[in-house]
């Protein structure tokens, strides 16, 4: 397999579009959900250019925190308790987070001082718990929309339904 780099359209029903074809090419057709997460990193870093970091964060059991999965970009915080942060508070609320402004949320984990804003996408397996979530940042204030939380949600669907299990 050899990655082909293409142009993202830039109205949103088209780039999700293709958001989707690239993800179920390079992610999804995987069947281990570790490496189809890893390829969706790489895919979703490609995506957003003004993206720093692009990830996932994973439910895990024994210890009741989230712990760092496949991602793409600078070095993160490995564990984030149920409540805390952007992703934590996704994984409590089990409802997407977009932060415009990374500094105007209490209690936002800094992993990369170039973040300014973020967007968090709880991940509900088929049998409706949440296993983990996807999480985004990016060096732009406001980068993130709510089209982009639909659009995110809707892409994401395929794996989320599968699980990690
Ligand atoms: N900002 C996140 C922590 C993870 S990093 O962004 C990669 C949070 O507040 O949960």
């Amino acid at each position: 397999m050899s990655y082909i780099d293409i142009e993202y359209p830039t109205d949103k029903k088209s780039f999700y579009k293709t958001l989707g074809e690239q993800l179920r090419e390079y992610a999804w057709s995987e069947r281990n959900a570790y490496a189809s997460m890893a390829n969706a990193s790489a895919v979703l870093k490609i995506a957003f250019p003004r993206a720093n970091w692009a990830g996932f964060y994973l439910v895990d059991g024994e210890s009741g925190e989230l712990v760092l999965g496949p991602f793409q970009g600078r070095p993160a915080v490995t564990r984030i308790g149920y409540g805390c942060g952007v992703c934590g508070t996704a994984w409590k609320e089990e409802s997407a987070q977009v932060v415009e402004d990374v500094e105007c949320f209490a209690g936002h984990i800094a992993c990369d001082c170039n973040s300014h804003s973020e967007i968090v996408i709880p991940l509900r397996g088929g049998d409706g718990k949440i296993w983990g979530v996807l999480d985004m940042d990016s060096v732009d204030e406001g980068y993130f929309t709510d089209a982009d939380r639909e659009g995110l949600e809707r892409v994401m669907a395929p794996l989320a339904m599968r699980g990690i299990g």
